[in-house]
């Protein structure tokens, strides 16, 4: 029968789409996916870093329902409730400076809307993004995606002039160099090399950057990095828009990633975690931007939908209720320290990172192998990934890679996994790891 299921599914979806697993899913509810047959998995990849109170949450159910049965379209027609008291929440939970919001459906929608707004406002084209980064699929948002090749291959030419600055990936220095002797090299790159040979910074409009990389191999960049980025961008009058699609809505432990490194975006992008899983994506930028924005400028039928809406406002009032950030922040830090320890006893596992519930484990070589891979110290050990994560499939555990070698696992279970429920997932883990 499950045969049969996935057999239909292949014969009538495009393969263009990538499925992690074959469950057929009949209800999810928490941490917890319900398959055809009974089978229970937990589901640590929070259907991609969206179900960030976990999946049906019944503050979002009742929320959803309640408004689908009074309004489920405006098509922007008529004004709602739903949508100002979501853009009113917003505006008391980002970064400050950010006041005004223009909601849309995905995360690549809301890319596309924020280099847009940024080229409005600036009258300059130039786009400084990141290798490495994701930002989705779509034409504009694909054009500063370079987390993998694969997803840009047969799809040139781009949007043109998007430039790529490294990434401040140390684990991996994009320039070469270690920590200890690095003074930020890659942002000497950014200044000295792209932007005195390729484009001068009074024609750059934005830079765009992830501030904890998600797609590209989950890392945190170094606190003065980005408050170099930011202060360059304040004195360049480059917009700096930070894409916190992914690490949003407490998946960091903090309502936004930028909180961590002290700085404010002049522009900020959400989607995933913002409605707990339905369609909705946002752009949030000061008064100022804005307004200068003007009506027709860029449009909509159905971002900011009322019943998505709804349920964006009862995912935010369940976290400030519940105290969820505190949890991400608790089981994350005892995760962290866990997949550490296993880090000591396992020369597989090269580095492990995060904040909050959004964990990066890198697998490598073991030394025994390298040998064989010439000077690479920190070859990147797929297979060894792969073979992990089926166990723990096996096991009733779902996680998924990422990283441009897909050598890294992530960890984003929904941020209400209790301390009990991580250590089942863990043990899962390190059996899959040492079994
Ligand atoms: C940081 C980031 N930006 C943008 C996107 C694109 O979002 P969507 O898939 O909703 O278009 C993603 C998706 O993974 C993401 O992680």
């Amino acid at each position: 029968m499950k045969t049969d299921f996935n057999k239909k599914a292949k014969g009538l979806l495009t393969p263009a789409l990538v499925f992690h697993t074959d469950i057929n899913a009949k209800s999810a509810k928490g941490v917890y996916v319900h398959a055809e047959g009974g089978r229970r998995y937990m589901d640590f990849t929070s259907g991609l870093a969206a179900a960030n109170i976990g999946h049906c949450h019944p503050a979002v159910v009742k929320a959803a329902t309640e408004q689908a049965g009074r309004l489920i379209h405006s098509g922007c027609i008529f004004r709602y409730e739903s949508e100002v008291a979501l853009a009113g929440r917003l505006k008391r939970i980002t970064p400050a400076g950010i006041e005004m919001f223009f909601f849309s459906n995905s995360g690549a929608e809301a890319v596309e809307g924020a280099i847009k707004l940024a080229r409005f406002y600036t009258g300059r084209q130039g786009i400084i993004a990141f290798t490495g980064g994701f930002h989705g699929r779509t034409f504009g948002a694909l054009s500063l995606t370079s987390s993998s090749a694969r997803y840009r291959k047969l799809y040139h030419p781009l949007l043109p002039s998007v430039f790529h600055a490294p990434y401040p990936y140390c684990y991996r220095c994009p320039m070469g160099k270690n920590r200890a002797a690095c003074s930020i090299d890659c942002f000497e790159y950014l200044r000295n090399k792209i932007l005195r040979h390729l484009i001068t910074p009074e024609e750059v409009a934005c830079v765009v950057i992830e501030p904890v990389l998600g797609e590209g191999g989950y890392f945190v960049p170094p606190v003065d990095y980005m408050k170099k980025l930011r202060d360059l961008c304040a004195k360049e009058g480059i917009l700096f828009i930070a894409d916190e699609v992914q690490t949003g809505f407490g998946r960091t432990g903090k309502w936004f990633a930028c909180e961590h490194f002290g700085i404010n975006p002049d522009i900020i992008v959400m989607a995933k975690g913002i409605a707990s899983g339905l369609p909705l994506s946002a752009i949030g930028a000061s008064r100022k931007i804005m307004s200068k924005w003007p009506p027709g400028a860029h449009g909509t039928t159905f971002g900011g939908n009322p019943v998505s809406c709804a349920a964006a406002c009862a995912t935010i009032d369940t976290i400030e209720k519940k105290n969820i950030l505190k949890n991400a922040q608790e089981v994350g830090g005892y995760a962290l320290k866990r997949l550490k320890a296993m880090q000591a006893r396992c020369q597989a596992i090269g580095d492990v990172r995060g904040l909050g519930l959004m964990l990066g484990v890198e697998f490598i070589k073991s030394e025994k192998q390298i040998l064989r891979y010439a000077q690479n110290d920190r070859a990147p050990d797929k297979a060894l990934l792969d073979r992990v994560m089926k166990r723990c499939l096996k096991k009733g555990l779902i996680i998924v890679e990422c990283g441009v070698d897909k050598n890294v696992a992530r960890f984003m279970p929904p941020l209400i996994t209790t301390k009990a429920q991580m250590d089942v997932a863990l043990g899962i883990f390190e059996e899959a790891l040492f079994g």
